[in-house]
């Protein structure tokens, strides 16, 4: 019997949103038969300011239980989908800040021929979706990673529309993920499941 092919979703959320969409990445994940580990990223910001938004701190204690990524973590997937609200039509300080600790990981190699794909939340319709999942995939570009973009690969592609990844617009928290939100998001933790089982049987043969 195969070892089941291991996803990790790695994300940070201040107000829950992208935390939404990566708990629907992992259920297609699971749904295609990987073993899966939800992981945010470490926090950053001051107390102050947490506090100072209810919606955040909010998050922050609900989710307080969901571990923090850690190098293991990524040495241990075979895939790494990765999620982060837009900051400027940029990635989060608190993933980017992640992403820069895997350097002495890219030093010997061991991102390498691993599969990378990612998502993304905004407040506005054109507020940097694309922007931030390009940012993002430069990384796994310098990591050596196969990236999987879901594409339009699959009839809900062609209904929430980003193929560079799943997105959506929260509307400054007034527009919760929906349901087209959800089944884009499981659609991709399915296809990099499966890309990445492939990837791996693959090198193995
Ligand atoms: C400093 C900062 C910069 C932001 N930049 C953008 C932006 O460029 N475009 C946009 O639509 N929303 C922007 N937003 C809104 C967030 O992207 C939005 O609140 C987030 O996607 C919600 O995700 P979360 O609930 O997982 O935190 C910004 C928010 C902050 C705090």
């Amino acid at each position: 019997m195969p070892e089941l092919t291991k996803v990790a979703i790695v994300y940070y959320s201040s107000t829950g949103t992208v935390y939404e969409l990566a708990n629907s990445v992992l259920s297609g994940a699971k749904d295609a038969g990987a073993d899966v580990r939800l992981l945010k990223v470490q926090e950053l910001a001051p107390e102050e300011a947490i506090a100072s938004n209810q919606g955040w701190a909010d998050h922050c204690s609900a989710t307080q239980d969901v571990p923090v990524a850690t190098h293991d973590d990524i040495l241990w997937a075979d895939a790494v989908v990765f999620g982060t609200p837009t900051r400027f039509g940029n990635v989060s300080s608190q993933l980017k800040q992640f992403l820069d600790t895997l350097g002495g990981l890219w030093a010997q190699g061991l991102l390498a021929d691993k599969v990378y794909s990612g998502f993304t939340a905004t407040a506005t319709a054109h507020g940097g979706q694309e922007s931030t999942l390009l940012a993002m995939y430069n990384s796994f570009h310098h990591f050596g990673g196969i990236v999987v973009a879901p594409g339009y690969t699959d009839p809900i592609k062609f209904v929430d529309g980003n193929p560079y990844g799943t997105s959506h617009v929260n509307g400054q928290g007034a527009i919760p993920v929906d349901d087209t939100a959800r089944a884009a998001a499981a659609y991709q933790g399915k296809r990099v499941a499966t890309i990445a089982t492939a990837v791996k049987s693959g090198l193995a043969a």
